[in-house]
């Protein structure tokens, strides 16, 4: 059985833990949500690396075996650093699905949601300079939707109104593709397929994560579906929000 830690800035990693749990149902899962320094989205590169230094000792002290860095402004700011400081620890991603949407799009114009860390990172940027001469890419800041996400408001009109804002100038752009380059959104993803309408596919990359995840355990000779299912939740702040979102994975 392998121990999995997990963190993010708060619920939104919850999104990629349901779908690892769906290829590796065996094993013991340590998920921390630092929602007390939540949103990550605009804060510093340094201070990011701090928490996840802070995060990545908690969870190897419960026994982790591998982390996944269930949030995309974190592994833009902070993963460089904790591989480099922590190597004998696997230390899985996120990747915004810029690849499967290019391959996909049949407008040539593809969409990006992500926080403003995200959006200046180097991963993302070198990820985009790929694809650039082959479609267009416009980005969004999802602005308000993580909080929209930690307050459990995931329906009604201030959803909606809060989505359509950041979305609609995708759309205007003519995006026939939409990835949502941070784990929060994915628990809007019905309010932006609805506005979106039928023409226009929402990818989340987190499917992706969880085989990648399958393959670094593999590749570490870490055993796993031998054991009895557990998840430890911890959190920074307060526990509403975890728990509210942990009850829809
Ligand atoms: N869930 C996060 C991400 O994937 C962080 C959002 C935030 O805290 O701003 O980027």
């Amino acid at each position: 059985m392998a121990s999995i830690g997990i963190f993010d800035s708060g619920s939104g990693g919850l999104s990629v833990y349901r779908e690892i749990v769906k290829l590796l149902p065996q094993e013991r899962y340590l998920y921390f949500a630092d929602n007390a320094h939540c949103p990550y989205g605009e804060k510093t590169a340094e201070y990011i690396q701090d928490r996840g230094r802070a995060i990545t000792e908690i969870l190897l002290g419960m026994g982790a075996d591998i982390i996944v860095v269930a949030c995309n402004t974190a592994t833009a700011a902070a993963i460089a650093t904790l591989r480099e400081e922590y190597p004998d620890t696997p230390f899985i991603g996120m990747e915004p699905a810029v690849k499967p949407a290019a391959l996909g799009t049949e407008t040539g114009v593809i969409g990006v949601l992500a926080t403003a860390g995200t959006l200046k990172g180097s991963k993302y940027l070198k990820t985009k300079g790929r694809f650039e001469d082959d479609v267009r890419i416009v980005e969004h800041v999802g602005e308000g939707f993580v909080e929209l996400v930690e307050n459990g408001i995931l329906d009604g009109p201030e959803a909606y109104e809060t989505v359509r804002k950041s979305l609609q100038p995708l759309l205007d752009a003519g995006a026939d593709r939409i990835v949502l380059g941070c784990t929060h959104y994915p628990f809007l993803k019905p309010v932006i397929e609805s506005i979106a309408g039928p023409g226009v596919q929402v990818i989340d990359p987190a499917p992706a994560v969880a085989r990648q995840t399958v393959r670094i355990l593999e590749a570490n000779a870490i055993p796993t579906g031998n054991g009895p299912f557990s998840i430890d939740l911890y959190f920074s702040g307060e526990p509403d929000s975890l728990r509210r979102i942990f009850k829809l994975v």
